[in-house]
């Protein structure tokens, strides 16, 4: 006798809420054979009751309160798709509380409370999935919580917000300035309500909170990421790195180095023959070293309604298949068991090793560069190229571009204040770390 299909209630009807239902509709079949029973969304919250929706809302019961689904016995699987902690955070736990099984997107919600909800999940012997939180339809979750669970993992980086991306690439193939371009972001639906969270890094902190943590076996700390935007960057720097062979990319880069796990999303130079420098657009990769396997690489859409969908109607089958099974025996949230989490210390980024691109404006004359270079040697800092470009008309000072090997973010600190304290040098030395990634 066939199985009565899984009642699931739907939290949030926006873009991957929509998606969601188009995708359980479309494909319901095929995901029905996967799962062993039908999968059907049967309750929903939304906030605007009157918006006009691509999709159909038939057979989905509309209500206003959340709560009311999250208490609802016929309701077996939670799905959270309304972003924010509060009061997503207050409706994950009480659905925990109630014994039901949770799918969320929602990538800030793990990062800061992914300790407690799941510490609650384990208790109560529910699953809690979050596919969706990470590179949206890109299965890394997966791939590092079980795919490569026989590997000791070196390192994940890779481009994990969207919207960065996009802004990036339209600067450097549109010759758009960064406010046009995030404007474009914005109304293309990828960034998030507010922009601050994509250009600041934040979401791209969030995801890699939650990568580093099921790569290393580390709890989620999200404080520990150090994070720097991709505000400062301008048309100039695209420029000036590509005439050295290099894209500038926002990266989250989590590697478990000597001397402890660097944990940091910043704007990077990457080499423009690495895979990774030609994902454009909204287009996240991420690229996760084993030691068993080497580096694989993962690619696909990191945002948007269906690719985001795709994320999160994998778990829902995921759950489906395996609420039925002894919770002792399912893949941990973490994919390290609980009392294996070992708390490894976060560097400082101060401790960090990478190279460095530097760009100032100096005085043209004779012993300026000499200078420079004498301040880059005093810190250990080896220069691995130079170019001086023409002055822009009638100015004083000419641009001055440098490459340099890899060095501690320490030495380079103190070597910029210094190169900023020379009378020929105008104003401040603008740097981007440079990362090979091999
Ligand atoms: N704002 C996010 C991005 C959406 O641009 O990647 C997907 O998490």
């Amino acid at each position: 006798m066939a199985l009565k299909p899984v009642n699931v209630g739907l939290l949030g009807l926006g873009t991957v809420g929509g998606g969601t239902i188009n995708v359980l509709r479309r494909n319901a079949e095929e995901i029905a054979r996967r799962a062993g029973r039908g999968i059907r969304v049967s309750k929903a919250v939304a906030r605007d009751h009157h918006k006009l929706r691509s999709f159909s809302m038939e057979g989905i019961a509309l209500i206003e309160d959340p709560f009311a689904i999250v208490n609802d016995p016929e309701i077996e699987i939670v799905c959270e798709l309304i972003g924010g902690i509060d009061p997503a955070r207050e409706i994950v736990l009480t659905a925990i509380r109630n014994g039901k099984h949770v799918v969320t997107a929602n990538k800030a919600l793990i990062a800061l409370h992914g300790n407690e909800i799941f510490e609650a999940a384990r208790r109560k012997g529910v699953i809690v999935a979050f596919e969706a939180a990470v590179a949206g339809g890109i299965p890394i979750i997966k791939a590092v919580r079980e795919g490569l669970a026989g590997n000791r993992i070196q390192t994940v980086a890779g481009i994990i917000n969207g919207t960065c991306n996009y802004i990036l690439s339209e600067m450097r193939e549109q010759g758009s300035d960064f406010r046009s371009a995030l404007s474009s972001a914005q109304r293309l639906g990828y960034a998030e309500a507010d922009a601050a969270i994509d250009v600041e890094g934040v979401d791209a902190a969030h995801k890699l909170t939650i990568l580093a943590s099921i790569a290393f076996g580390i709890p989620l700390q999200f404080d520990k990421v150090y994070r720097e935007g991709i505000t400062q960057i301008s048309p100039v720097d695209i420029h000036y790195a590509e005439e050295l062979g290099y894209r500038i990319k926002s990266l989250g880069i989590a590697r478990n180095a000597p001397g402890g796990i660097e944990l940091r999303v910043h704007p990077t130079l990457i080499p423009e023959r690495h895979l990774i420098a030609s994902v454009e657009g909204i287009m996240n990769a991420v690229l996760v070293i084993g030691d068993a396997i080497g580096p694989t690489l993962y690619y696909g859409a990191g945002a948007g309604a269906e690719p985001t969908a795709s994320a999160v109607v994998a778990d829902l089958v995921d759950v489906v298949r395996a609420m039925t099974a002894d919770p002792e025996n399912r893949v941990p949230h973490l994919a390290f068991q609980p009392h294996a989490i070992s708390d490894i210390s976060v560097k400082s980024m101060d401790d960090v090793e990478t190279a460095y691109y530097l760009r100032l404006y100096a005085v043209d004359r004779p012993g300026v560069l000499a200078n420079i270079t004498a301040i880059l040697g005093q810190q250990d800092i080896s220069i691995e190229a130079i170019i001086q470009k023409e002055p822009d008309h009638g100015a004083r000072h000419v641009p001055v571009i440098f490459l340099t090997q890899r060095i501690r973010e320490r030495n380079m600190v103190e070597a910029i204040s210094k190169i900023e304290a020379l009378d020929a040098v105008d104003g401040k030395v603008f740097r981007i770390r440079v990362e090979t990634l091999a």
